[in-house]
């Protein structure tokens, strides 16, 4: 399986997220009338509480991400006038603190829930933002600070304040701004919310802080809908509350607040809407941000009478309709425009247009949009344009000699399109800003390198380039002369071999060859590559041994796939402390002997998967002291002797474990199971898989690798071998595991998968399995298993996959629920069973009339299955750069929107 091949860039860098993230570090304002004179100093016990507070923390150079942090409190000294310290401005009539800016200003500490800070009830203004407070929660007292009309405590990194905002926050009924955004840093992926707000608190401060007029909670999950009480705080004009977990409908209502500036909901799957002709009377509106959401219904028109508005993202909703080019001309001040993958039919008019007042766009989105024929000819006129995103849709045609004019280029995304013909790099290399350049995808450009290459200019600033699926038979050599090249995609390629020259491209962070034909061993030159992050050679047929190197390879590499080859021998023994490695694929490969005990240094691995090989080991129990791991694939080795997990091997976050079709030969045992415990889950929050690697300049959602699981018969068939590998799964099937399953097995609540067939299973079927809801295959077949089918059953509505044949059941088939819609094949072998579905049916127990369950096969119950297709119908892939940067968020959850879309 290809993993960067299939899942594909989401390139992303810092100059977009701050381009699009919009004024992150607001300061307090002066709140003194400038013309009063009055002198006063420094309230002693004001002094003492501010160097109590300033002496709980330390300077870090790395507690602030703004370059122009500097750190405040140096000039807060004793010995003077804490009027006169840096940040801190005091009542000129009263000498009271009323305000501290200590906005990026290094501080690193933890924050006191006593801290003396709360003793300053004078203060009207607070702004913390942008330091490393490392997790510490807000304290409740902040509801001290009654006359708080300021309060900014945004963050931004790994370490950003956590927990639950306290209640006492609706304290604060003289708020005009409130900002807990929490912005994880671009470096390291998982974009976890880490800050929750209560519905119930969120009400208490919309009912006693009516004077907001900024309201942003980026990043906090609130899980709730929004409540329509916020159409009453009527001098609001920015309110964002990007991924937020917000669902229901949005209230209409908030189009009517006149006074709005600036709206972001973007990144709230399941926020549902539709947007009245009335916003059209938002005449100061500049910024409204829907992406990712789940609005639907026609564009009003009133909306392209915002001459105001400069950013407008409705990318990935089901808006509908016909937009022609015109309608976008009285939008003036417009900069930014996606409207990716809708139900739109866009630009599809024959009307001209006087293309001389086209807005000033600097970002256009228009990925998945269903263009056709040509690329439009007024994008040329877009001479202010900076990223163009156009991939996946079914433009034809050469690339037109004036696109090259667009010097200000950066991004130019055109993959998945039917392009053709030749592309000259001296043209190319005109549009000096270019950075990242997509192309590949289906696309069928050559490149006129020139005859004499001495001659030739090659557009050498280009650090990402994606020429896969683009019928290359050998790298193209121009590649060789970018000198600041760092993402190279060029899978789903013909190329046999890998040029020696690219051992000596150092700069790259991500190199995916993945599905070529390339023969031969892995060059140990590889090693040179010392800033790889990410390494996908699968799919080819690579021989011989891994190089021995790449077990010491560690500093940056975060996923390795090697899947699909024929390599043989051991896999490389040092994995060396603290390394990054998050992701390994070994299968199917020919590799053998132990696993490297050595893998517990890589204390970041989230997934391994060696199946299909001819490893020969005991039950790596190892394995379950890394914190992260959550898959697990062991599948067809010669794996043998007993599962167990001693204490310390808890294996915390696993979710998907595949043992199957090893010699595994032990009792199945409640201490087995609890292996699992971590399957186990009181919220369903914790199921939210948000997995991004991030590899250079890339972002990969690793929950979007399928991952095999073996399997037999049906689900091989429909699914192709694959499973979904975020689906939380257990496989132990085709060993020789013996006894009874126990009933705790019905405790692993969160399962999806459960698949113990050919064993040597005896005894009944639980009850308790009918406790896993989320369950959507079951197999049991092959076992010795007797008894009845377990009534409770019936109770899993998601059951997509079940079988219990080849076994000793006994008693009728319960006929009720979701059981009856499996026919014969999930039922045979079992010689006393009786039912509808088989031969022999029941002659004591009169037909029940059918009841109708809940989960009655309607349209929402989105089968894993029917994702699993959509995965492959969308072909998901190509760069969602803009789409990152239009949600004004960091990352795709494609899984989630996968779901929406389906
Ligand atoms: C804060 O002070 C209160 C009493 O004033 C005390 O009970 C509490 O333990 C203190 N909390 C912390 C975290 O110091
Ligand atoms: C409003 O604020 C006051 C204190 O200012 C507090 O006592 C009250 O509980 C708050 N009301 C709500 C609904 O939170
Ligand atoms: C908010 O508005 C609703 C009507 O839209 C009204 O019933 C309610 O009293 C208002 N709440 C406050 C706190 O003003
Ligand atoms: C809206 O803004 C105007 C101009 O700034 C101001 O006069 C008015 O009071 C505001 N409306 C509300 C409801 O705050
Ligand atoms: C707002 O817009 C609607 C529809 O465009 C219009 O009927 C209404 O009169 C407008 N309301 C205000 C207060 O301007
Ligand atoms: C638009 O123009 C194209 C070619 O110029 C033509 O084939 C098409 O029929 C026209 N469509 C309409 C709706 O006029
Ligand atoms: C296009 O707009 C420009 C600027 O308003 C104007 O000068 C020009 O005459 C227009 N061209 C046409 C063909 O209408
Ligand atoms: C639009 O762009 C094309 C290609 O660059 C150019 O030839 C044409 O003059 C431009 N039109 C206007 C009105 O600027």
């Amino acid at each position: 399986m290809t993993m960067m091949g299939l899942l594909h860039s989401v390139a992303l860098s810092t100059q977009f997220l701050l381009l699009f993230s919009s004024s992150l570090f607001t300061n307090c304002l002066t709140l003194n009338d400038s013309t009063s004179t009055h002198h006063h100093g420094c309230h002693p016990h004001e002094n003492n509480a501010l160097l109590s507070f300033k002496q709980s923390f330390i300077i870090s150079k790395s507690a602030s991400y703004n370059t122009f942090s500097y750190p405040k409190t140096v000039s807060w000294i004793s010995t003077t006038d804490c009027c006169s310290w840096d940040g801190i401005e005091c009542d000129e009539l009263t000498g009271h603190v009323i305000s501290i800016d200590l906005s990026s200003s290094l501080l690193y500490g933890s924050m006191d829930a006593n801290s003396t800070l709360f003793s300053l009830v004078h203060l009207q203004c607070l702004d913390l933002s942008d330091n490393d407070f490392n997790h510490s929660q807000i304290p409740a007292r902040i509801g001290h600070l009654s006359q708080l009309r300021h309060l900014n405590l945004s963050q931004v990194g790994e370490t950003t304040l956590s927990g639950e905002v306290p209640t006492q926050i609706s304290h604060l009924s003289n708020l005009l701004s409130l900002d807990l955004r929490s912005y994880i840093e671009q470096l390291d992926f998982p974009l976890i919310n880490r800050l929750q707000l209560k519905e119930s608190t969120l009400r208490s401060l919309i009912h006693n802080s009516t004077r907001l007029e900024h309201l942003r909670l980026n990043f906090v999950t609130i899980s709730s809908s929004l409540p329509h009480t916020l159409t009453n705080l009527t001098s609001l004009q920015k309110l964002s509350f990007c991924q937020c977990e917000l669902h229901g409908e949005f209230p209409i209502g908030i189009f009517s607040l006149a006074n709005l500036t600036s709206l972001n909901f973007a990144r709230n799957q399941y926020l549902q809407g539709t947007l009245p002709a009335s916003i059209g009377n938002l005449t100061n509106l500049a910024y409204l941000a829907l992406g990712y959401n789940s609005f639907h219904g026609e564009i009003p028109q009133s909306l392209f009478r915002l001459e105001n508005l400069e950013f407008l993202s409705l990318s990935y909703n089901f808006f509908e309709g016909q937009l022609a080019l015109d309608m976008f001309l009285k939008l003036k001040m417009l900069n930014v425009l996606g409207l990716s993958l809708n139900k739109l039919s866009l630009f599809s008019q024959n009307r001209t247009v006087n293309v001389t007042i086209l807005p000033p766009i600097q970002l256009l989105e228009l990925s998945r949009c269903n263009l056709n024929g040509e690329i439009p000819t007024w994008i040329m006129n877009l001479t202010t344009l900076n990223l163009l995103n156009l991939h996946h849709n079914n433009l034809q045609g050469e690339i037109p000699y004036f696109f090259f004019k667009l010097e200000n280029l950066t991004l130019l995304n055109l993959a998945g399109n039917m392009l053709e013909g030749q592309i000259e790099l001296d043209m190319l290399s005109k549009l000096q800003k270019l950075t990242y350049l997509g192309l590949g995808g289906g696309n069928k450009f050559y490149f006129l390198e020139g005859k004499n290459t001495s001659n030739v200019t090659f557009p050498s600033q280009i650090q990402y380039l994606d020429l896969s699926s683009s019928n290359l038979v050998h790298f193209p050599n121009f590649i060789q002369h970018l000198q600041e090249l760092t993402d190279l995609f060029v899978s789903h390629n013909r190329i046999k071999t890998i040029p020696s020259w690219i051992w000596n491209k150092t700069t790259l962070q991500t190199l995916d060859i993945s599905n070529n034909l390339l023969m031969g061993e892995i060059s140990p030159l590889i090693c040179n590559l010392q800033s790889l992050g990410g390494l996908d050679l699968s799919s080819n047929n690579l021989v011989g041994m891994i190089p021995s190197c790449l077990g010491r390879f560690g500093r940056f590499l975060r996923i390795l796939n090697l899947a699909g080859n024929k390599l043989t021998g051991n896999i490389p023994q040092i994995y060396v402390k603290e390394n990054v490695l998050r992701f390994i694929d070994f299968s199917p490969n020919k590799l053998y002997g132990q696993l490297p005990r050595a893998l517990v240094n890589c204390r970041m691995l989230e997934f391994l998967d060696v199946s299909h090989n001819h490893f020969n080991d005991s039950f790596p129990f190892w394995l379950g002291s890394l914190p992260k791991l959550k898959v697990v694939s062991l599948c067809d080795n010669q794996f043998h002797g007993a599962i167990m997990c001693p204490l310390k091997y808890t294996f915390p976050q696993l979710r998907n474990i595949d043992l199957s079709q090893n010699g595994f030969e032990t009792k199945l045992t409640s201490e087995i199971i609890m292996c699992f415990k971590s399957m186990i889950v009181s919220n369903k929050r914790q199921l939210d898989f948000k997995d991004m690697i991030y590899t250079g300049n890339t972002f990969i959602d690793i929950n979007f690798f399928p991952f095999s699981m073996s399997n037999k018969g049906v689900v091989m068939d429909y699914l192709g071998g694959q499973y979904l590998r975020h689906m939380v799964a257990i496989d132990l099937s085709c060993n020789k595991i013996y006894g009874e399953i126990p009933d705790i097995m019905g405790s692993l609540n969160s399962l999806v998968v459960l698949n113990l067939s050919n064993n040597m299973l005896t005894g009944s079927i639980p009850s308790s399995l009918g406790k896993l809801s989320n369950l959507e295959v079951l197999d049991l077949s092959l076992n010795s298993l007797s008894g009845n089918i377990p009534q409770q059953l019936t109770e899993l509505t998601f059951l997509s996959f079940f079988n219990v044949s080849f076994n000793n059941l006994s008693g009728p088939i319960p006929e009720n629920g979701q059981l009856s819609t499996f026919d014969n094949n999930s039922f045979e072998g079992n010689k006393d069973l009786c039912g509808i579905q088989l031969l022999k049916k029941c002659e004591n127990h009169p037909k029940l009339p059918l009841q109708k369950s809940d989960g009655d096969q309607d349209s929402g119950s989105e089968s894993f299955f029917e994702l699993y297709w959509m995965v492959i119908l969308i072909g998901y892939g190509g760069g969602l750069v803009a789409g990152l940067a239009l949600g004004n968020a960091f990352s795709v959850d494609v899984y989630r929107l996968l779901k929406k879309i389906f």
